[in-house]
């Protein structure tokens, strides 16, 4: 038999490679996509106006817990209902949960509905499988892509702060659950519209699409989660055993399989969700009513 010599892979400097393919337009792509979404929402959060048009409810401010509404909401007649005298400022409040903000909030600070709850999804996206590989690649190049040269020579791993954090993915899981059956709701409101004289009447603009097309695709990225098909899945050593169990596990495993398209394509929906409402609430943009 022939003795083979095998040779041990080389350390490589960082960004060295013998790779030929385009193997920096990922992690560049993914760069874009990320800095671009979270300046957006950042902004978008901040600005505590135009997250609502009659029904409709921007998902980055839902659910809305309490409202504080700007002094131009106040005055400013909503663009949903220029003929009567509902102002923003009553839309939002017919948004929300709980009741205005309290007296005691702290004068420094900055209050917006989006900022009580983003927290939440954050977390869940931030900490999700997909998106560590993803983010890892792109903004510190850990590694910067397969086979190509890392800047740095020891491993960080994810067992010690701050990337042990990373471990509360499943308990964001539950969170972003609720957060599901909540813009589930927000999307059937979609189709409920307030007439001038304050009565209701099922209707289908636009925007009822939008949410709709939302939450379903956030409910695909988030019940595709590797932690769901923990949930779904665990506890058991035999899965076949149940059938309504190994069903379920069935439907998580296969919106699992795109795992990343559904959180790319979750992602870039509610960034327009969030432009829809803002615009239409502006009156840049006319929702169009098919119903
Ligand atoms: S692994 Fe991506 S959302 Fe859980």
């Amino acid at each position: 038999m022939a003795e083979g010599k095998m040779s041990l892979p080389m350390a490589r400097g960082a960004g060295e490679t013998s790779r030929r393919d385009l193997w920096w337009l990922q992690p560049l792509a993914v760069f874009l996509g990320f800095s671009t979404f979270i300046g957006y929402s950042t902004w978008a959060a901040f600005q505590n106006d135009h997250y609502t048009y009659g029904s409709y409810i921007s998902p980055f401010y839902s659910p809305a817990l309490l409202y504080s509404p700007t002094q131009d909401a106040e005055k400013s007649k909503s663009r949903a209902h220029e003929k009567s005298s509902i102002t923003r400022a009553d839309e939002q409040k017919a948004h929300t949960f709980c009741g205005p903000k309290p007296a005691w909030w702290p004068g420094f600070l900055p209050f917006s509905a989006a900022l009580l709850i983003l927290p939440f999804p954050g977390l869940f996206r931030f900490t999700c499988y997909y998106y560590r590989g993803a983010y890892y690649k792109a903004f510190w190049a850990d590694p910067i892509n397969c086979g190509v040269g890392e800047p740095r020579k020891s491993y960080w791993g994810e067992n010690s702060l701050p990337l042990i954090l990373q471990n509360l993915h499943r308990y964001a899981l539950y969170a972003a659950l609720v957060f599901i059956v909540i813009l589930a709701y927000d999307a059937l409101q979609g189709f409920i519209f307030i007439n001038d004289d304050g009565s209701k009447r099922f209707g289908v603009g636009v925007g009822s699409f939008v949410l709709v097309l939302n939450v379903c695709l956030l409910g695909s990225y988030t019940l595709g989660c590797h932690s769901m098909r923990h949930l779904i899945g665990g506890h058991r050593d035999e899965l076949a055993k149940s059938k309504t169990q190994k069903k379920l596990y069935d439907c998580v495993t296969c919106l699992n399989g795109k795992h990343g398209m559904w959180a790319w394509f979750s992602l870039f929906w509610v960034g327009f969700s969030d432009v829809y409402v803002r615009l239409c609430s502006m009156g840049i943009w006319t929702d169009f009513r098919l119903l």
